[in-house]
């Protein structure tokens, strides 16, 4: 990625050298350049142009209020999935207008604030999630947009933890109970179907599952001869966390997706996360204590699974790299982990990984996405600064939470 580099030795996130940055700020914290979240978006964009489609960020994978504000200055709407992030959507400056509410348990204070907020779509996920919603633009007197999720039973290919698509899993309705629905949907007054969604899962670096998917869509579609004004084809969009993978080419999907759209003339929506915002940012950790194990050796960050749960939720692989390069080499195995009292509480194991010692700085690489949005207060740790760099320019999105504040509940 060519907004973090080594310049000589040392790393550097666009014109700053992650070694400056640490004399006045103490680890962790997450850092993103601003620049890549730009190109990445952009290059999103352009990737569809031709279908001219409504990119709603997935707030989920990151929710800073400036980074929100970034996407959204860009063009960016929101895909958000409960009242807090449809609240920072807003907060951010994005347009109701530019926002989808996808989830299958929102509950009726959610939905309040969504339909009072006059949101492009709610994305309904059941039969008694439409009754509600139903039931309370009637109470407040409105028609509301729904867009309704489909289980297309497509496997993603991906971690099983992160697939959505296939039947076992608990999103959306299966086309068999869909077309059921369909005719119940009649009596809703107050709702209209205008929009059908799917999200079949997340890193998925091939674009075979996504052109099954749309395939399913278009079938389906035409079957039921439905007049839609959008069809919302999700996120899931996968970037490359090791140096093997290739991030997934969208170009041929592109095409089709294009073709669809026309045919169908409907507008297309998209809900990336990862792919905007995953490899613009690195979690900055200090290097506590390393100590002797019985087959490898343990480098004790002072980062935990807390600050970055990726790992431990899904065996997720993230670089470690250091901060200033060393061309000798460590002997044998050593392992990354933190502090917090789990044995999940671990980064990844590495062999004859170049020179480091105590007080010395790594970074763990691609964690803009489910990174600081996943991160917790448990074992009572206070919330990780971010800082948001633009060329020579530092800002704190996020101040370190205050632990006094924190201890007192
Ligand atoms: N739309 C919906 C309805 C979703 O559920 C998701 C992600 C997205 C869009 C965005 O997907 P993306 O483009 O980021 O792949 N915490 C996990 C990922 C969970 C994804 C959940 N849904 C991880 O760290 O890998």
């Amino acid at each position: 990625m060519q907004n973090l580099r080594y310049v000589g030795k040392n790393l550097f996130i666009e014109k700053l050298s992650i070694k400056n940055i640490l004399k006045k700020n103490k680890t962790p914290f997450y850092i993103y350049s601003e620049n890549q979240i730009g190109f990445n978006f952009l290059k999103f964009a352009n990737t569809f142009k031709k279908s001219n489609p409504l990119i709603c960020f997935a707030a989920k994978s990151n929710s800073n209020l400036n980074i929100l504000r970034i996407l959204g200055k860009l063009g960016a709407g929101a895909d958000v999935v409960s009242g807090g992030e449809l609240l920072k959507a807003l907060k951010a400056g994005i347009k109701p207008k530019k926002i989808v509410f996808s989830g299958v348990g929102k509950t009726e204070e959610e939905l309040k604030i969504a339909i009072s907020k006059k949101i492009l779509l709610i994305n309904c996920e059941s039969e008694s999630e439409a009754k509600l919603i139903n039931n309370l633009a009637k109470k407040l007197r409105k028609k509301v947009s729904i867009g309704f999720r489909l289980n297309p039973n497509v496997d993603a290919k991906t971690h099983k933890n992160i697939s959505t698509g296939k039947a076992e899993n608990k999103f959306g309705l299966s086309i068999k109970n869909f077309k059921i629905f369909l005719k119940t949907i009649r009596s809703f007054k107050n709702i209209s179907l205008d929009a059908l969604s799917v999200h079949i899962g997340s890193q998925i670096l091939n674009d075979a599952p996504f052109r099954k998917t749309l395939n399913v869509m278009s079938k389906l579609i035409k079957e039921l001869k439905l007049n839609l004004k959008y069809v919302d084809l999700g996120g899931g969009f996968g970037i490359n966390y090791t140096d093997k993978e290739k991030p997934i080419n969208l170009n041929k999907y592109s095409k089709l997706v294009h073709n669809f759209s026309k045919k169908l003339n409907c507008r297309i929506i998209f809900e990336p996360g990862r792919s905007i915002i995953g490899n613009t940012s690195l979690l900055i950790s200090k290097i506590q204590f390393i100590k002797k194990g019985t087959n490898k050796n343990f480098i004790i960050l002072d980062a935990g699974m807390n600050d970055f749960m990726r790992p431990a939720l899904y065996e997720a692989f993230h670089k470690i790299i250091p901060i200033s390069k060393n061309s000798s080499r460590m002997r044998g195995k050593i392992e990354f982990v933190g502090p917090i009292c789990e044995s999940t509480c671990k980064f990844g194991v590495y062999k004859n990984y170049p020179k480091i010692n105590e007080n010395e700085f790594v970074a763990i690489t691609n964690v803009g996405a489910y990174g600081s949005s996943l991160s917790s207060n448990y074992n009572t740790r206070p919330l990780i600064a971010e800082i948001l760099i633009n060329k020579n320019k530092l800002r704190y999105i996020r101040k370190k939470q205050n632990l006094q504040k924190l201890i007192n509940s």
